[in-house]
């Protein structure tokens, strides 16, 4: 995406100008306090803001030099960008199969195609095909973030959009979540990751961005921003004290 600005309603401009470039095969991180305007930036992707009343007011999102812009969700996700949002949207009340094949309800009349997807799926999650009868709501809420991600890539997607998938999880389901999105970019598929958890997400990408109030304001390879002071000082969930934040940065 280039020089991209968002507004919600009328008037509350929450993207400010933000470029950001995904290589094809990539984990690229989307890093920054609370309110610096991820999700927004991920919705702009996938086409979800109008659900939010928000809408793209300048610059131009493309998706391997097509412009995506003007797309409704739907027409994005058949050019393969999935989005898992935060929270982990699952079905509750439906079981982990029936969830799964929600998922990939986009591509239901590819059956070999979503065959192939549900078995790479019980690969990467051995812990779902075990539970493939239970109701989702008694899911774990590690596997939870699992069965919102399998969802997902039921869609089959180039482009896999995360949103903060470690939140509120305990630290080894974090590894554990750190661990699958490897293996998933492994097998071929790019992903955008926006965390809070900096140590998780910079020691998957290869490419980071650091986001401000609506701007990029730091941009460097994973552990180069690691090492980074800027970053080290900023309040991003590593292990350093957290100053307190600006007001602004909690309007949310
Ligand atoms: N639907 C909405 N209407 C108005 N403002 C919103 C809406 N969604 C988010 N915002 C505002 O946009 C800013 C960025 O939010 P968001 O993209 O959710 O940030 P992040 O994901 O980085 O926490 C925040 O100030 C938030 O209050
Ligand atoms: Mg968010």
């Amino acid at each position: 995406m280039h020089n991209l600005e968002v507004v919600y309603g009328d008037v509350i401009r929450v993207l400010r100008g933000v470029s950001l470039d995904v290589p094809s095969g990539a984990v690229v991180a989307l890093l920054g306090a609370n309110g610096a305007g991820k999700t927004t930036l991920l919705r702009a992707l996938s086409g979800l803001l109008v659900l939010h009343r928000g809408r793209v007011t300048k610059g131009v999102v493309e998706l391997q030099g097509r412009p995506i812009g003007r797309l409704d969700a739907p027409a994005i996700v058949a050019l393969g960008v999935a989005q898992v949002m935060e929270g982990r949207r699952i079905f509750s009340e439906l079981t982990v199969e029936e969830n799964l094949r929600v998922g990939g309800y986009c591509r239901r009349r590819d059956r070999a195609g979503l065959a192939a997807s549900f078995d790479r799926v019980m690969e990467l999650f051995p812990v779902l095909a075990h539970r493939r009868r239970s109701t989702a709501g008694y899911l774990s809420g590690g596997e939870q973030q699992m069965l919102a991600i399998g969802r997902a890539l039921m869609a089959s997607p180039r482009l896999l959009l995360l949103d903060e998938p470690s939140l509120g999880l305990a630290p080894q389901a974090v590894e554990q979540i750190g661990r699958i999105i490897r293996d998933i970019n492994a097998q071929g598929t790019t992903v955008l990751l926006v965390e809070q958890n900096a140590a998780m997400a910079l020691s998957i990408a290869t490419r980071a961005f650091v986001m401000s109030r609506g701007g990029v304001v730091l941009e460097g390879s994973g552990p180069g921003l690691m090492d980074n002071p800027e970053l080290r000082h900023s309040y991003l969930g590593t292990t350093q004290p957290a100053p307190s934040p600006p007001a602004e940065d909690f309007r949310g």
